[in-house]
């Protein structure tokens, strides 16, 4: 099966087993753990940072598969905190290029990070896609993600 179709047909897999959900954690939960599964081993790490609504300005893990991720990124600072701030994903082929990346765990070599909005169409997250292999992702992964986490919270 082409990329392409595999993320139409896990989207409407994930869509399908939040729908209703009310518990915002259930929903990152349940979409990093159908991504890992489905992808796996080119995406190593896989989960989503969250905006901590008592510092608005930072983001905090929320729920992943993967190895031990860092707990707190500040907007602005490396792939995660960037998108945040810019509220747009970012594609990065060689994390060792990025100035400022945040290596949790050094076997990273690139990056994929989407932001995702909630229903007022304000940041609450943002998806961080990790992989070993140098330049892992492509407009497909982009295109992909980005239209599962467009409905993620509003679905
Ligand atoms: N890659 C991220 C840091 C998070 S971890 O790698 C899980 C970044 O530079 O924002």
């Amino acid at each position: 099966m082409d990329r392409a179709r595999q993320y139409q047909d896990l989207k409407a897999e994930i869509d399908s087993v939040v729908a209703g959900e009310t518990y915002v954690p259930a929903r990152y939960a349940s979409a990093a753990c159908l991504l890992s599964e489905a992808f796996s081993p080119r995406f190593f790490w896989t989960g989503f940072y969250v905006v901590d609504p008592l510092k608005p300005q930072e983001l905090v893990v929320g729920p992943y598969q993967g190895t031990l991720g860092c707990l707190r990124i500040p907007f602005g600072k490396g792939v995660c905190g960037t998108t945040a701030a810019r509220g747009e994903t970012i594609l990065v082929p060689d994390v060792h290029a990025f100035p400022g990346h945040i290596a949790c765990d050094s076997r990273t070599n690139s990056e994929i990070v989407v932001p995702v909005f909630d229903q007022t169409g304000a940041l609450a997250a943002v998806l961080d896609v990790d992989s070993e292999q140098p330049d892992a992702f492509d407009e497909i992964d982009q295109l992909g993600l980005e239209a599962i986490c467009r409905d993620l919270l509003t679905a």
